[in-house]
């Protein structure tokens, strides 16, 4: 997947951003606050219906402006066939057009472009809770498996409704028909994401090598989210229905499932720094993206904020060089040039990032 054209209007200090980006890396310099992360953001929100820094309504309109707009185009690697997203997003309200038809979900503006972001909170990935990881491993599968949509949706759906019932002590006749039905979704969703885990264990390995060696071999393991290994999902629901209705929410289940990584070098469970669990989020995103170009032809984009006080200078040239080998579309936000170290023999574009009257974004040609 590589970008050609990207257009932003009033993404928090941008008005008006016109870029043609570059096959390889795509270098977004400029000093702070001049509008880097907000390019960054904007491509997020093509792929993911939200930015990495919170929902639209919470600040990514530009200030004063009724609604921010993207806009990005390019050419499928196999077929050739020109693609084209746009977005026209008021906070509530929003509007998208996908190939020049109206959209009636954001997730189909979500399913045509698909990024992988590295930024700054991304550690949170592995030292925070099960969220990001589930919605790591739900990501992946919305892009490869056409038919997890519509299973993820019928489990949220029985989950909400037990949920509700749950609350209001709900007849158990009810419960029973939901127990039923969040049951048979949850057992779907479970099997898809168990594979998906499963088929990502040799990509997974390849990247903990190539980040972080000192870490020995990585093991991943999809943990369920009951104990699947004793009980069917049905089972296990009606086991945990007493405790679930004088909490009032479900306890187990899909919902709670989760992705452990471990690595040989750190047996048990001793926490990893920092800068390794960056790493280590760093592997598991990178794991996912080559899946991905394995199952679908070509690379999602790959976007890292702020890439030269996220990893160090070794760590960043294995990632680069690796990335730039792979052929994939990079964009990297940073705010000197020099700091990226980066070698001359890789294919990069130059983009300044000014604040100015309208924060205009010009592409360069020094490199
Ligand atoms: N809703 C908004 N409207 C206008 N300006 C905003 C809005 N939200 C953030 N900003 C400003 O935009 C800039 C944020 O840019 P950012 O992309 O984070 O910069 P960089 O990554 O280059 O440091 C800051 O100067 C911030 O004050
Ligand atoms: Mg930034």
């Amino acid at each position: 997947m590589k970008l050609q054209q990207l257009e932003i209007a009033d993404v928090r200090s941008i008005r008006q951003a016109s870029v043609e980006p570059g096959d390889g890396l795509n270098l977004l310099v400029g000093g702070n606050g001049a509008g880097k992360t907000s390019v960054l953001e904007a491509l997020h929100l093509l792929a993911y219906g939200r930015s990495f820094r919170g929902r639209v309504r919470d600040g990514l309109i530009r200030t004063g402006a009724p609604a921010l707009q993207v806009f990005a185009r390019w050419t499928e690697q196999d077929s050739s066939r020109r693609r084209q997203v746009g977005l026209r997003h008021a906070g509530n309200e929003w509007e998208g057009r996908l190939d020049g038809a109206d959209v009636g979900q954001l997730s189909e503006l979500c399913t045509a472009l698909a990024a992988v972001t590295f930024e700054p909170g991304s550690h949170a990935l592995l030292s925070g809770g099960g969220e990001p990881r589930r919605r790591l491993l739900d990501w992946g599968l919305f892009h490869v498996e056409p038919g997890f949509m519509p299973v993820w949706r019928r489990h949220a759906r029985a989950l909400k409704q037990r949920n509700a019932l749950l609350k209001s002590g709900g007849a158990l006749a009810a419960l029973d028909a939901w127990d039923g039905e969040l049951a048979a979704a949850g057992e779907l969703l479970d099997r898809h994401r168990r594979a998906y885990v499963e088929a990502l264990e040799p990509q997974v390995e390849h990247w903990a090598k190539e980040l972080l060696p000192e870490l020995g071999p990585a093991h991943h393991a999809y943990v369920p989210g009951w104990r699947r290994e004793d009980l069917a999902l049905a089972d296990a629901l009606l086991v945990s229905r007493e405790r679930d209705l004088q909490l009032g929410y479900t306890t187990i289940g899909p919902h709670r499932a989760d992705l452990q990584l471990g690595f040989a070098a750190r047996p048990g469970h001793e926490a990893l720094s920092r800068g390794q669990s960056k790493l280590a989020a760093l592997a598991l995103l990178l794991a996912q993206a080559e899946d991905f170009r394995a199952r679908r032809g070509e690379w999602p984009l790959i976007l890292l904020d702020d890439l030269a006080s996220e990893l160090d200078r070794q760590h960043r040239h294995a990632l680069l060089s690796a990335l730039v080998a792979s052929g994939a579309q990079v964009f990297i936000t940073g705010t000197e040039l020099e700091a990226l170290a980066l070698d001359p023999a890789w294919p990069s574009t130059v983009f300044h990032v000014e604040h100015g009257l309208c924060g205009r974004l010009d592409s360069s040609s020094e490199r």
